[in-house]
């Protein structure tokens, strides 16, 4: 049964029964999501009064709920500031190769946190508009393997139903859609259940390359490299070089390649959350206020220059960068009491965090060079891909051990490349056999199965 949820004093219709947290992204106010929904963070927190329950007083008064466990009982009103909302990164606005077709094309970036749809003008090749939303699907869990688990016991419809509501009302107009993303989103968009891949053997029925109702799908190189990857490379043109290259998407799942020789070594590292911004005592998504940068003498940069509120990604980086050269922390990454930041602090259990953060990306990268049999330093070009991928700075993802300091020189930041890539493949066949090609000569690297990974992994622990 439906109801009216007011938010900001304009009505939506929310289900009765809904969680306020999903009610208010479906009407397009993306709240932060700090500790994945579990109720402990309170950066979801919002004003609140009518009709709604979260088990500690159900007056309807008006007070601040935690939307991520608020009920919806009834007609209610919620005010959201802007600090509660989540920051989407859009792609580069970039035009594609001109063609001869007529109409729009829509290139849609599935991640599972969030979905961002970028438009173009099919025969001009001309760049239009980006819309960046949340992946609906994080009613049914933060992550890949949650996402599968659901779909082993509920099925993949409502899975495949929350995301398609989602993206066919940005891609109505379209001629031409392509979808990118890892293989288990891939799976879930075109209706495929991703259960497979949460059980040995963790193969996945299709790697893609095909088209469903009227979408096509790039290929993956593997159930756990997915799409995403190859249009990445794809857009990077590493591929196209006879040099030798390393691109890294630094994300929760940091996916890497190699190339080398004519051959491409693909290998994922869970690095989890932290560098979104969770996790940390004091993390926050890339929003107005969210630390983003610490300078060589310690001077701190927000977000719109607001007044400083917690850590981002690159900010966390850059402060344990400077923490690391001011001697405050030390090898093993031990602190002597906390430090502060414009006033936030950063604790030793956040530098923790980043340790495993960071040692799951340089094991990632360590490995590769060892199956491929590359010395560091013949590297020619480190592309960094990613919303982090363009913001961190690279001397300080040198300092901290993220990427080797011998890159550091020769980093390239992309943006946001993988939604770059399967838009260049809505007006050029070219880009669609280039993409085939990578994929032909990929060689997936099982980390977990390498003898070094743990000594490798324990290794790249320390500062
Ligand atoms: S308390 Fe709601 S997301 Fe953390």
């Amino acid at each position: 049964m439906n109801c009216i949820l007011t938010i900001n004093g304009r009505g939506y219709t929310a289900e009765r029964g809904s969680l306020l947290i999903d009610a208010a992204s479906d009407a397009g106010f993306v709240l932060c999501r700090g500790c994945g929904g579990k109720g402990i963070c309170g950066k979801c927190s919002v004003l609140c009064y009518g009709r709604l329950h979260d088990g500690i007083s159900d007056d309807g008064g008006e007070r601040y709920r935690l939307a991520c466990h608020t009920v919806i009982d009834g007609d209610c009103s919620v005010y959201i500031t802007k600090d509660a909302l989540t920051a989407i990164a859009l792609p580069t606005q970039k035009d594609i190769k001109p063609s001869g077709d007529v109409g729009i094309g829509c290139a849609a970036d599935i991640g599972t946190t969030t979905v961002v749809v970028s438009k173009y003008d099919l025969k001009s090749g001309k760049y239009i508009s980006s819309t960046a939303l949340e992946n609906p699907q994080r009613r049914y869990g933060a992550d890949v393997i949650s996402r599968i688990e659901y779909g082993i016991k509920n099925g993949v419809e409502p899975l495949k139903d929350a995301l398609m509501q989602a993206i066919c009302k940005e891609t109505a107009d379209a001629q031409k859609v392509i979808y990118t993303g890892n293989t288990t989103m891939l799976l879930i968009a075109s209706g495929i259940n991703p259960a497979p891949l949460g059980a040995s053997p963790y193969t996945s029925p299709t790697l893609f390359d095909s088209e469903t109702d009227g979408v096509y799908y790039p290929p993956c190189i593997h159930s756990f490299a997915g799409a995403d990857l190859v249009t990445a490379i794809l857009a990077s043109g590493m591929t196209s070089k006879t040099n030798t290259a390393l691109l890294c998407d630094i994300g929760t799942n940091g996916e890497t390649a190699l190339w080398h020789g004519g051959r491409l070594y693909v290998c994922s590292a869970a690095a989890g959350p932290c560098f979104e911004g969770y996790g940390i005592k004091n993390g926050t998504p890339a929003i107005d206020g969210a630390i983003n940068a610490v300078g060589e003498d310690g001077m701190v940069y927000t977000v719109g220059g607001k007044p400083a509120k917690g850590f981002c990604g690159s900010g966390l980086i850059d402060a344990a960068a400077y923490l690391l050269s001011k001697g405050a922390i030390k090898q093993d990454g031990s602190m002597n009491g906390s430090q502060y930041f414009d006033g936030v602090e950063l604790c030793e259990g956040d530098v923790r965090e980043f340790q495993l953060a960071k040692s799951a990306i340089a094991t990632g990268i360590a490995l590769l060079l060892k199956h491929s049999g590359v010395a560091v330093q013949d590297i020619d070009t480190l592309y960094l891909a990613g919303g982090l991928g363009s913001a961190v700075n690279p001397c300080s993802a040198a300092r901290t051990g993220l990427i080797p300091s011998e890159l550091q020189a020769k980093t390239v930041q992309l943006g946001n490349a993988a939604a770059y890539g399967a838009a260049m493949m809505l007006t050029d066949e070219a880009a669609k056999a280039e993409a085939r090609r990578i994929v032909s000569l990929s060689r997936y690297v099982d980390l977990a199965a390498d003898d070094d990974f743990t000594d490798v992994f324990t290794d790249n622990l320390l500062f």
